[in-house]
């Protein structure tokens, strides 16, 4: 297909990773990228107050954009509301949710450590995975806030602080310490491929550190070559902001160097909403 649209989506930066991989697979793709700071971090969501805003935000946007593919680039996203939001739209919908199952497939030890959001750690989503996928295996489950913001503020140009970064991994290395043998980690938040590099330099050598982002965009890659052909007139990659605050602007150098050089911030009426559900 010519010129594939892509809508893909997060509570902030962290989808960029898993768009980085499908522009790698997909060159051609043309990338609608929605960060809903405005609700940002969705970790620390209520479930339903999650569901009602996604399903509330995407609809417009999707009418707008007209995508071909929509991605939930966002695991606390797509453990809570892929099923709703497929209900909602025939458009193929591609959820990113923690990569389990090859994680399972690599481990020697089969002992694994999965480091998401407190909000996936907790899904009934997640904790299904883990028993079709990894019921060999023991899974010590990390819920980290404080990494989705150190990973934010890398984008920032900000260091990464090293004291929360060995405070949220010291579960493994305490559980290695204490005989277990967790040799792979499940980087379940699109938000912590950010900060491979220092995660590895926390970690003993032969963790092994597993992200969904290629897969994603092999997915992605297959279900565009099972969609009817069309032609869309080119449009410009894009980077939205669900809100209009400083927090945003601090990220807009991080966001222009990965790519995006057109920024907008959605209107409010668009967001209004949204705003109104995820307060109550
Ligand atoms: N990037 C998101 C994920 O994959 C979550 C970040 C947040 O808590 O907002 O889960």
């Amino acid at each position: 297909m010519q010129n594939p649209r892509f809508l893909i989506m997060d509570s902030g930066v962290g989808g960029l990773t898993i768009a980085q991989n499908i522009q790698t697979k997909i060159p051609h793709c043309q990338i609608t990228y929605l960060a809903d700071n405005g609700a940002f971090p969705y970790g620390v969501l209520p479930e339903p107050v999650l569901v009602e805003r996604l399903l509330s935000l995407l609809p417009p946007l999707e009418r707008e954009y007209k995508p071909d593919i929509i991605v939930i680039a966002c695991n606390t996203a797509s453990t809570a509301v892929l099923d709703h939001l497929r209900q909602q739209t025939p458009t193929p919908i591609i959820g990113v949710v923690p990569a389990i199952k090859p994680a399972a497939a690599a481990s020697q030890s089969k002992q694994l450590a999965l480091l998401a959001t407190p909000g996936t750690v907790s899904r009934h989503y997640t904790q299904d995975l883990i028993d079709r996928f990894a019921s060999d295996c023991q899974v010590l489950k990390i819920g980290s806030n404080a990494l989705v913001h150190e990973a934010e503020n890398k984008l920032r140009g900000l260091p990464v602080n090293a004291d929360t970064l060995s405070n949220e991994l010291a579960p493994i290395i305490e559980a290695n310490q204490n005989g277990s043998k967790v040799d792979t980690l499940i980087l379940g938040c699109t938000h912590f491929p950010f900060l491979h590099n220092e995660i590895k330099r926390c970690l003993p050598e032969d963790v092994n550190i597993i992200d969904s982002g290629e897969a994603i965009a092999r997915r992605a890659l297959h279900v565009l070559q099972q969609l009817p052909e069309s032609s869309k007139p080119h449009i410009e990659n894009q980077f939205l902001f669900s809100a209009n605050d400083n927090h945003a602007h601090t990220l807009e150098a991080g966001i222009k160097h990965l790519g995006f050089s057109k920024i907008r911030f959605l209107s409010q009426s668009t967001t209004q909403n949204t705003q109104k559900s995820g307060a109550s």
